[in-house]
């Protein structure tokens, strides 16, 4: 069966990315059993700055025909910040109801990390951020507005489903994170109480008592249905010592949609940069997006210079997502394999360029499939 794709290559580096990614996942679908089709929309700042639309309420009802969607990146340096990511990407995440926003944190092998001492070894983890609400409901307003009396007011608004919904998403990845084995992380004691995982609340119940109460209930709730889940709870500006002294303590971390912004930003710093940061916007029951988190990079726009590794991993995400689990691990693979080779992380210093980069990573499929098949 062929899976309906919507590729949104976007600005700036977006299409050289995507372009990337699709190689690999062409080459992908010879040697594993699947196929996709993509149809290529151009819902960007440049339409904006021609045609003066974002994203139109009708281009929202079709993308829900399709399997998923693969995002470039979104912004235009000529365009006014915040038109574009409200428009497009944030009217994407909340129109398709993506509440969640997984955002896997993995130093890979031969990445240089700005944490001394740390190796691929001790970063590991995921982010489960919640993504359609808190802060970016927009909740709020202002009054007296240019006066020395001005207020401004944008609210944190959890309801109670919402803040289950995504708790429990983020129990259950733990469960399938370490369905085959156990989290390396779990001490013997804890492994001996039957634990095969952890899921850590990142919140700030000291100080908003009212929606860090709700998630620390939700969770405490939950935490009934998944006994082998163990759990803790950590401020969101501890989270981010922690996040650099012992990341090696992480497994699964869920928090609410600001913080998860800001935290899986120092988080792709630790993995190694943008260049290789993906992720995913899901919405299980619905149309799921995938993205490289790293933006749209002017500065190297049409240079084949920039890393397609977090497109690429963006793709991986997608196959895994759609069920290809055997294509999604042979794209990890062949992934892992190319970045070994790799100089750096950082556009322009790769040793290699974006083309070559996506050429290497489709080729070691290719490779990599005859040598299974031939066994
Ligand atoms: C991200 C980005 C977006 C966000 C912006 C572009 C709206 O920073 O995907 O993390 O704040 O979620
Ligand atoms: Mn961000």
């Amino acid at each position: 069966m062929t899976k309906k794709i919507a590729v949104i290559a976007g600005d700036g580096t977006g299409p050289e990315v995507i372009r990337e990614a699709i190689k690999v996942l062409d080459e992908a679908q010879k040697h594993y059993n699947f196929a996709l089709s993509y149809s290529h929309l151009n819902y960007d700042g440049d339409r904006y700055l021609t045609e003066g639309k974002t994203l139109e309420d009708h281009e929202l009802d079709q993308l829900k025909q399709f399997d998923a969607i693969l995002l470039g990146a979104i912004g235009h340096p000529d365009i006014k910040p915040g038109v574009l990511e409200r428009g497009i990407l944030l009217k994407l995440r909340f129109g398709l109801d993506q509440y969640i926003n997984l955002r896997p944190v993995k130093l890979y092998e031969n990445v240089e990390t700005p944490i001394k001492h740390k190796n691929h070894h001790d970063i590991d983890y995921v982010v489960v951020r919640e993504n359609t609400g808190g802060l970016y409901t927009g909740v709020g307003g202002s009054s007296m507005t240019g006066t020395s009396q001005e207020v401004a007011i944008q609210s944190m608004v959890y309801s109670y489903s919402q803040v289950e919904r995504c708790v429990r998403f983020a129990f259950e990845y733990v469960m399938k994170r370490h369905s085959d084995s156990p989290w390396r992380g779990l001490s013997h004691a804890d492994r001996q109480s039957g634990f095969i995982g952890k899921l850590t609340l990142c919140g700030k119940s000291n100080v908003l008592q009212h929606v860090f109460g709700l998630w620390e209930r939700v969770v405490s709730e939950l935490s009934v249905e998944f006994p082998q889940v163990k759990t803790d709870y950590v401020h969101v500006d501890a989270m981010c010592i922690y996040m650099i002294e012992c990341p090696e303590k992480y497994d699964v971390i869920v928090t609410e949609n600001m913080f998860g912004d800001i935290i899986t930003d120092l988080a792709a710093v630790t993995q190694g940069g943008m260049g290789v940061a993906a992720s995913g916007n899901i919405n299980p029951l619905g149309v799921s997006m995938f993205e490289p988190i790293g933006g749209t990079a002017p500065a190297f726009t049409g240079r084949n210079e920039i890393n397609p590794m977090a497109a690429i991993g963006a793709a991986h995400m997608m196959l895994e997502h759609l069920g290809f689990q055997e294509a999604a691990r042979a794209i990890e693979t062949a992934k892992i394999a190319v970045i070994l080779k790799m100089k750096s992380m950082a556009a322009a210093q790769m040793g290699y360029s974006t083309s070559d980069i996506g050429t290497m990573v489709s080729n070691l499929v290719r490779d990599n499939a005859r040598v299974t098949q031939s066994n």
